[in-house]
């Protein structure tokens, strides 16, 4: 029978980590980057965002130093994302604008790092004439070493995954200013080959990092001020860490324990559950801690059984909303999100309908909606036809999009009134007299700022709000046991 998740794994391992092995130890021996500067831009999921700040850290323990402005950058890097092909034109949409760099100063260098480099490898430079290096999620230790390549004028490249990394031992450097939230990343890649994805691709295995670990993360965060962590996996629900020496197990649930024990004042959020392995003691843990927060993101992409088999999603209709229950049960009030994707593969018009009736049942707090996209590689482009015309994939897609809106609108409306705590994140967009904060269930808080700072837990009675966000006055500090 074909396996793609076998064929996937004997096609990438072994090659991985020799070639990975070879390249760490050349990376070892650089030293000297002459005080020059590199500008990274990140794209697509947080977990990315999380990698920039891998790759920071790499860059600046060699020497290397971060500018926010391109302009004065010699090593110009885009960690660029692959999940669907307007990511990647946006991408090399903004290539194009770094072609004004390269005019000015040839000696500059472009990378191209993250899950387009990894699914294009090579023939990326091919493509794209002003790539000098391209380096796969895997691959970022090397990175010195490929700067220091492409400096002697090779094109440099690596992409190989591998069965072990996770940068455990590498302390981010947090590249969001507002020092308040951050990412912490508790596994990487996916084994679940849903047949729409290219993550399996591009990420590779999946792989879970010592809890202890990301526990230790996690203190020094708050000790240095930090309020809130959110743990980042593809499917947090399937992390498991085992000791090799003592034996010793986490599941993620063990896990969210771990981070709510730091302290008290330190929030702690999780994404992205997937519906086929969220099991009850998760939800439980969650119940158990006043700091882990009460938002689940669990995304659907569709409510037909049918439409979910060929997704190869590994569950029901009926099994999500089992789950949905067993949410609104154990962590009543608890907020929801979900991720859809409009017209796949075979989709008909009533199975539509159902994804439309499945918002009905749960009326999602928040919602990331998409039409389907062929994904080069994936079980999807190879097996199924890509046969839903895209005028009608857009147009239910506008149908979610409006559906979502109302209930977004209708779930915060049921806030007014309520009293929330908050956690100020920074100075609202819109009005320099404001701060913008989240409340427990993610819900955006806008409210005039008085004399609280960006750190603080503040109570929020609800006035009026928005589809996107609630707006309201502060009437005290918050108490947090
Ligand atoms: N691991 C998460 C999960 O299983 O739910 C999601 C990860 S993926 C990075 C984020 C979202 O992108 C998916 O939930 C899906 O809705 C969307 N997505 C993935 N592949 C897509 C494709 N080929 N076309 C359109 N949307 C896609
Ligand atoms: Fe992609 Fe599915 Fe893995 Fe999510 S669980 S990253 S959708 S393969
Ligand atoms: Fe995109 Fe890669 Fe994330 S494809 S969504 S950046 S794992």
């Amino acid at each position: 029978m074909d396996n793609p998740t076998l064929d996937f794994l004997k096609q990438n391992q072994p090659l991985a980590e020799s070639r990975q092995g070879e390249s760490l130890e050349m990376a070892r021996e650089i030293k000297d980057p002459n005080g020059k500067k590199f500008y990274i831009e990140s794209y697509g999921c947080q977990m990315n965002f999380s990698d920039s700040e891998i790759v920071a850290s790499v860059l600046m323990d060699e020497g290397y130093d971060i500018t926010k402005n391109h302009e004065e950058a010699d090593v110009i890097l885009l960690n660029t994302c692959a999940i669907r092909d307007n990511a990647e034109q946006r991408v090399r949409a903004r290539l194009k604008n770094f072609t004004q760099n390269k005019v000015k100063n040839p000696a500059v260098q472009l990378g191209i790092l993250g899950c387009m480099a990894e699914r294009l490898k090579e023939k990326l430079l091919e493509e794209e004439k002003l790539v000098d290096i391209v380096c796969g999620p895997d691959a970022y230790r090397d990175l010195p070493r490929l700067v220091q390549e492409a400096d002697s004028g090779r094109q440099a490249v690596n992409v190989f995954l591998s069965r072990e990394e996770t940068y455990a031992d590498i302390s981010p450097v947090r590249l969001d200013r507002t020092g308040v939230t951050a990412f912490v990343s508790i596994m990487r890649g996916c084994n679940n080959m849903c047949s729409f994805c290219v993550v399996p691709f591009t990420r590779g295995r999946e792989r879970s990092r010592s809890a202890y670990s990301i526990q230790a993360e996690c203190r020094d965060l708050f000790e240095k001020g930090y309020r809130e962590v959110t743990l980042l996996g593809q499917n947090v629900d399937s992390y498991n860490w085992k000791n090799e020496e003592t034996g010793e197990e986490v599941s993620f649930a063990g896990l969210l324990e771990m981070a709510a024990q730091v302290n008290p004042l330190l929030r702690v959020r999780f994404s992205t559950s997937h519906p086929k392995d969220m099991v009850d003691e998760v939800l439980h843990t969650m119940a158990k801690y006043n700091n882990i927060c009460n938002y689940i993101h669990l995304p659907v992409q569709s409510g037909n059984s049918r439409v979910l088999d060929v997704m190869n999603r590994n569950y029901t209709r009926e099994w999500y909303l089992e789950r949905i229950e067993a949410i609104n049960r154990i962590i009543p009030g608890c907020a929801i999100s979900s991720d859809f994707i409009t017209g796949f593969c075979t989709e008909t018009e009533e199975e539509h309908q159902d994804t439309l009736s499945l918002m009905e049942i749960v009326k999602y707090d928040f919602a990331y909606m998409y039409y389907y996209s062929e994904r080069p590689g994936t079980l999807a482009a190879r097996k199924m036809k890509d046969d839903v015309p895209l005028d009608i994939k857009k147009r239910r897609l506008v149908e979610i999009i409006d559906l979502q809106q109302l209930h977004a609108l209708e779930r915060n409306q049921g806030e007014i009134g309520k009293t929330l705590t908050v956690l100020v994140e920074k100075t609202s967009k819109r009005s320099e007299e404001d701060f913008y904060g989240r409340s427990d269930e993610n819900r955006v808080v806008i409210f005039p700022r008085q004399n609280y700072k960006i750190g603080d837990y503040v109570n929020v009675t609800i006035e009026s709000c928005t589809s996107s966000s609630l707006i309201g006055k502060a009437v005290g500090p918050a108490e947090i046991h």
